[in-house]
């Protein structure tokens, strides 16, 4: 079995994509991150990319473009680098069916909530309002994944809790929940394809 081929897709400053590069580097994933793909030029995801030496190809939307029209330019871009896994690491736009329908079972989405909780943008905010509010004591992260257009919606490959703490404040909290968010990712693609092999 060769080592699988992963595309990344990511919108921000790519710290989850970081981990899985790290993974793939030092051999704690079989697996080679063969492109990342962002909807965003500025995107620190891309600047990781380059400097691990991976293509790193932005993709814009243009002004009133249907997200069918570009969702096939993306997948035509993706699909050219014949990925087992396409990984979304904090991709922040909606993919339709046409573009998932691409890569059936094989598109991984990252959330920063557990399953059915907070879908969308701002979960670690969300759910840090909420304990502040008095009305949760615990949040957490999942992996699933995406099967429809469901927004973080899916069958569930791995989660994890993360308590919330009486004295944390929103930065303390999100450094507790990208921490595991970025071991969470690299088990579960490690667990994925040991179950799949490429
Ligand atoms: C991560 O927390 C990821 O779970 C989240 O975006 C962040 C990206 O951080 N994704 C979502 O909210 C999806 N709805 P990163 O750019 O540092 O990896």
């Amino acid at each position: 079995m060769g080592p699988g081929r992963l595309v990344v897709m990511a919108s921000g400053s790519g710290s989850n994509l970081q981990s899985v590069l790290d993974a793939c580097a030092d051999g704690t994933l079989a697996a080679a991150v063969v492109a990342v793909v962002s909807d965003r030029a500025e995107a620190g995801a891309l600047a990781r990319a380059s400097r691990a030496g991976v293509p790193a190809i932005h993709v814009g939307a243009q002004p009133g473009e249907p997200r069918a029209d570009y969702d096939a330019r993306l997948a035509d871009v993706i699909a050219g680098f014949g990925p087992d896994l396409v990984v979304l690491a904090g991709w922040m736009r909606l993919l339709t069916v046409g573009f998932l329908g691409w890569f059936p079972e094989r598109v991984i989405n990252l959330h920063p909530a557990r399953p059915g909780e907070l879908p969308g943008a701002h979960a670690i905010e969300r759910a840090w309002q909420e304990a502040i509010a008095g009305e949760r004591t615990i949040t957490g992260v999942m992996v699933h994944l995406v099967p429809d257009e469901g927004v973080d919606d899916g069958p569930v490959l791995a989660t994890a809790d993360v308590a919330i703490r009486p004295d944390d404040t929103l930065d303390s909290l999100t450094a507790r929940v990208h921490e595991t968010e970025h071991r969470l990712l690299v088990d579960t693609l490690k667990n994925v394809m040991q179950r799949s092999p490429a």
